[in-house]
């Protein structure tokens, strides 16, 4: 073989086996890295969702279980969101001491306090109109919503919350959460911020399963625009400024250049909620047998963790701890 075809340097040197490629691997994914979303429900029996095939509405004692289950499997923490029997025009329910999910936080917390609590703290499934805020004039009210949702992220921490994550994409929401628990003596909740939530076809398989389809228009006047990447920089930047001890992008899977951008630009932890439409797609082909749902899986939660992503919220995290405390690693 005439010389230039002498190689220096071979790719497959370090590709060729099974534990050369686990040596080399750039990025692990550890139980550590996962927070499960619960859905509690205010109801005495639980129930699976049509739109998100293996996830269900729990009853405020049944997640306590699962709860438990899920941290036995060494994920640290869960993300709740009520879905309550009953709603208003104000979405009352959200901030009462015995709603579904302060109920439902009691419980988990007597049976594991050890485990990190976050919630959701929204309107959208406690209002009859579906929308994440107070509507006056046929709008959502946005200073008002802020009230509200001071209100609600109080109900939460009083219920044992460890972290609050409010998704209603109101203007200074982290700041009057912040400002509304140091006042009420919360000083050492925290918040995690929705911070650049956009307006996606990606949760239609959540709204379903919380029941908080908008009823009129749709939310493109409080989230995120999808085109922009400036804008989400400076909304991450807002909420950092206002307090937030977490920052968030969502979804992921579609915004992998947002999470590397944030994890490049800002010295917080970054979270990406991996949402119900990322989760549906893979389960949905997959039962199809279009594609396989594991190799889909981890190529998924791969993506995002090397995008940056320091924590990866995803209906995923039950599956995939499962096969990682199994396993040890992902042998690929
Ligand atoms: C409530 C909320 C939503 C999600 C989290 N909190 C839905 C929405 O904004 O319509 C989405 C979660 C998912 O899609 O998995 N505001
Ligand atoms: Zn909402």
């Amino acid at each position: 073989m005439p010389d230039k075809f002498k190689l220096t340097y071979r790719a497959r040197r370090t590709r060729s086996t099974r534990s050369l490629r686990r040596l080399v691997r750039e990025v692990h994914l550890v139980p550590d890295d996962f927070v499960a979303p619960l859905f509690i429900r205010g109801d005495t029996i639980s129930e699976s969702i049509s739109s998100m095939p293996g996830i269900r509405r729990y009853t405020t004692s049944e997640v306590a279980d699962k709860a438990r289950e899920i941290f036995r499997l060494g994920i640290p923490a869960v993300l709740l969101f009520g879905v309550p029997r009953s709603k208003d025009t104000v979405g009352s329910g959200a901030s009462r001491a015995d709603g579904v999910v302060q109920q439902g936080v009691k419980n988990i917390k007597k049976k594991i306090p050890e485990l990190t609590i976050m919630s959701d703290v929204c309107l959208c499934s406690y209002t009859d109109h579906g929308h994440c805020g107070i509507i006056s004039d046929g709008k959502v009210d946005n200073d008002r919503t802020l009230q509200s949702l001071s209100k609600i992220a109080i109900s939460h921490a009083e219920a044992g919350v460890d972290i609050i994550a409010p998704s209603a994409m109101m203007d200074g929401q982290v700041g009057a959460l912040r400002e509304a628990l140091d006042d009420a003596g919360f000083r050492d909740t925290g918040i995690m911020g929705y911070s650049a939530k956009i307006s996606s076809a990606l949760y239609d398989p959540f709204r379903e399963a919380a029941s908080s389809s908008p009823r009129f228009g749709d939310r493109n006047g409080y989230q995120m625009d999808l085109s922009n990447a400036m804008e989400a920089m400076r909304e991450i930047r807002l909420d950092i400024k206002e307090g937030a001890d977490i920052v968030m992008i969502k979804p992921a899977l579609f915004y992998l250049d947002l999470i590397a951008k944030a994890k490049s630009l800002f010295d917080r932890p970054i979270a990406a909620f991996s949402v119900g439409g990322e989760y549906s797609m893979i389960k949905t082909m997959s039962s199809q047998g279009l594609l396989e749902e594991r190799k889909m899986m981890f190529e998924l939660l791969y993506a995002i963790k090397r995008a940056g992503a320091d924590i990866i919220i995803t209906y995923f995290a039950e599956e995939v701890a499962r096969i990682l405390s199994k396993e040890k690693t992902h042998r690929g």
